[in-house]
């Protein structure tokens, strides 16, 4: 292929992927996104392949073959549950690659030009590597916090914030030596040990319930990692392509930020970070009530209208199907029943839609926080299907709460209000719910499934 064509090809590829992000915007469009980004990544792969630049096809395709071999059989056996995790790890690869080709382009750097060309590529592969480095263990902390094997408590070592700014100022003073030795390994490699020591400690640093900012931060990070991997390479479409994913997490993490009432910066410099004491339900605020499935399918067939709020226990139950049947017997029975999803409900940023919309849930009844939260007051029930620290009422009334501030489905508002949960233990955030102990709300224990089940049976 002549460089020419492989520069269309590029444009053309980045161009689907615009088309992609577009797409992805909107559930009714997220599939038609999805084919754009394969279909430009296709073009991406077998342009950059067989162009003027690559040698060694052989154990390109290889390499291909057996990462491509992993990636499908780790996609065909994920949960929807571990969705988070696999996309934290996944970022992870992306902050590796960019530390190793940033390694690689200093050991193996063609000759630049001029001495201006030559000291913009060194300083390219220190921020490379930095970016990456922080990527790679920010990213492998996040894996380890969403799957529980690291608390999701943040760490709080004593002066962490001086510690942070210290990383940042040994390793711009690094940076000269690196230059003044023309590309000294040395400090190079001294920057990476901080790199991965300084992602270790932001995200460790960071508290649960601001673990969504953290997913999409690191989802942004990652893009710039890409995006300097591609200024090393010089290659534009990694650039463009690390950037678009750079600019939109970015995003994203505004948006998660603005959902949750925090400050992007107070998040990254865990200024949450205050020690969460992870309640269980032996501490208990008062009495509880319990209905039976008999009870809640009575209770909804009085209802005028119904609004249902799903969270996490929804996708670890996998209840969105019976959700959707209860939905549409009520329906048929001329009874209001709209969806109220929270902007961090679940583990990833759209999670219940995904869901609902797999379960074909009609979009028209889905509405977003703020849509939905000013009409509970006139709501005859209300079903929380496994959400928790989304509809917890400390958020606004106990500014002590590690959520405090954080904007809540107001559910509590409602006549009647059904809790589904297995337990009285509390959500990912770990902080009891003055929600379960209200008067107008009751528990139905159990996994959400079989309560939902057991309900369609009295519907
Ligand atoms: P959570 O607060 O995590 O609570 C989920 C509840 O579901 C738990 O209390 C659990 O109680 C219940 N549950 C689990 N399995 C169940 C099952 N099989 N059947 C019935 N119930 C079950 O959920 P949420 O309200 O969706 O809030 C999300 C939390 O995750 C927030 O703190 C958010 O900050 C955080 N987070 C979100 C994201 C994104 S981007 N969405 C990313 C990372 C973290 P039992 O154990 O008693 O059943």
């Amino acid at each position: 292929m002549s460089a020419g064509l492989v520069q269309a090809a590029y444009i053309i590829a980045a161009v689907f992927f615009i088309m992609s992000l577009a797409g992805l915007s909107k559930q009714e469009t997220a599939r038609s996104g999805n084919y754009y980004g394969i279909a430009g990544m296709a073009i991406a792969l077998l342009a950059t392949i067989f162009g003027p630049h690559s040698s060694g096809i052989a154990w390109i395709l290889l390499a291909m073959v057996v990462g491509g071999g992993i990636g499908i059989h780790y996609a065909k056996k994920v949960e929807m549950t571990e969705m988070p995790e696999l996309v934290a790890i996944l970022h992870c690869f992306v902050g590796m690659a960019a530390v190793l080709v940033g390694y690689n382009s200093l050991l193996d750097a063609p000759e630049a030009a001029t001495h201006a060309e030559h000291v913009i590529h060194l300083v390219e592969v220190y921020l490379g590597v930095f970016i990456g480095a922080v990527t790679f263990t920010g990213s492998i902390v996040a894996f380890g916090k969403l799957r529980g094997i690291i608390s999701s408590s943040p760490l709080n070592l004593p002066h962490k914030h001086k510690l942070n700014l210290a990383a940042i100022v040994v390793s711009a003073l690094l940076l000269k030596w690196y230059l003044g030795g023309d590309g000294a390994l040395f400090p190079l490699f001294l920057m990476t040990l901080i790199a991965f020591a300084f992602g270790y400690h932001l995200v460790a640093s960071i508290g649960g319930a601001d673990m969504p900012v953290v997913v999409s931060m690191l989802n942004s990070y990652s893009g710039w990692a890409a995006a300097a991997a591609g200024f090393m390479l010089a290659n534009d479409l990694l650039i463009v392509t690390g950037a678009l994913v750079g600019s939109s997490g970015a995003i994203l993490s505004y948006i998660m930020c603005k959902a949750m009432n925090r400050s992007f910066i107070s998040v990254i410099a865990g200024g949450f970070g205050q020690e969460v004491a992870v309640s269980t339900g032996d501490e208990e605020q008062g009495e509880h009530r319990e209905s039976t499935a008999e009870e809640v399918a009575e209770m909804l067939k009085n209802s005028k209208s119904v609004i249902i709020t799903p969270g996490y226990g929804m996708a670890v139950a996998q209840a969105q199907y019976p959700v959707h049947e209860i939905t549409d017997k009520l329906r048929a029975q001329g009874i209001e029943v709209r969806f109220g999803i929270h902007p961090v409900a679940g583990r990833l940023p759209g999670h219940m839609n995904v869901l609902l919309a797999e379960a074909k849930v009609p979009y028209d009844i889905v509405l977003e926080m703020d849509e939905i939260n000013d009409d509970f007051t006139e709501t005859d029930t209300v079903l929380v299907i496994g959400a928790n620290d989304t509809v917890n009422p400390a958020a606004l009334e106990d500014p002590t709460s590690p959520i405090a501030g954080m904007p809540v489905l107001e559910v509590w508002n409602a006549q009647n209000v059904v809790v589904f949960k297995r337990s009285m233990n509390t959500g990912y955030a770990g902080v009891q719910n003055p929600l379960f102990f209200k008067e107008n709300s009751s528990m139905l224990f159990g996994d959400a499934k079989d309560s939902c089940l057991k309900i369609i049976e009295h519907l």
